[in-house]
């Protein structure tokens, strides 16, 4: 197996993170310092050690839906003691980080899980899973800036790719809409508007591709279903074992 890949599967990192771990010099195999996270690893024989400590397989794997408030932040831990997701999804015994991120002040949903392989194929651009928001925006969307959202917008120097907006209502100064895009960069729906003039008070991931945050109220989490994996389009492998 690559070791970017078995590093994923042992729920230590994305195989992003696992890649920049292998760059940073934190991974040996057999004892030796690794440069290329592309090489191959016999599981039942190498040993991999991620900072030291040995990888072992996870035996199970756990797959997590959120309705994260505000307030919280979307990674492990805080080195200034604020509240993560992880505060929020108790008694699971196994590692958990979450797929993607949410912003502190944004709400909705976002997923948790073990698993490196299912959170890159919720996240890789191949895979193209769309996300929507629903959010409500401060200033004058005019209908052109509407379109520029839609067509693509330069933020941090690159142009969004496409997105779907539906505007809900428009009263006085505010407008609450829904927008799907296609691409999970940083405070991305925030400095889209922001581009245009606008200021979005009030952020909510809905869905992820067909997966709605539905009627779990905020603050709470279940796990997935299989019918929620089939909204999401992805299939796991058989070494899963799914709760
Ligand atoms: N876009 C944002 O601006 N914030 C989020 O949390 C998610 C998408």
């Amino acid at each position: 197996m690559r070791l970017n890949k078995y590093i994923a599967s042992c729920g230590t990192a994305s195989r992003r993170g696992a890649d920049a771990l292998v760059e940073a010099g934190k991974v040996k195999v057999n004892g030796c310092v690794v440069k290329n996270h592309g090489i191959e690893v016999d599981v039942s024989k190498d040993t991999v050690c991620v900072n030291g400590a040995a990888l072992r397989p996870e035996q199970r794997m756990v797959y997590i839906m959120l309705n994260k408030p505000a307030g919280v932040l979307s990674t492990c831990r805080d080195d200034r003691g604020r509240k993560t997701v992880l505060d929020i999804v108790k008694n699971v015994d196994e590692r958990l980080f979450p797929v993607g991120r949410l912003d502190f002040d944004t709400e909705g949903l976002l997923l948790l899980t073990n698993d490196g392989d299912f959170a890159y194929q919720c996240t890789h651009p191949k895979h193209e899973q769309s996300k929507t928001y629903y959010a409500e925006v401060n200033g004058d969307l005019t209908s052109a800036a509407l379109s520029r959202l839609e067509l693509g917008i330069v933020i941090d120097g690159r142009k969004t790719s496409k997105a779907k907006i539906k505007v809900i209502n428009k009263l006085g100064n505010q407008t609450k809409l829904t927008i799907e895009i296609h691409e999970g960069r940083n405070r991305q729906v925030r400095k889209m508007f922001k581009a245009v003039g606008s200021h979005v008070c009030y952020l909510k991931r809905t869905a992820i591709g067909n997966l709605t945050v539905g009627d779990l109220a905020l603050g709470q989490w279940r796990y997935l279903t299989e019918k929620d994996f089939s909204l999401l389009g992805i299939i796991l492998f058989p070494k899963t074992d799914k709760k």
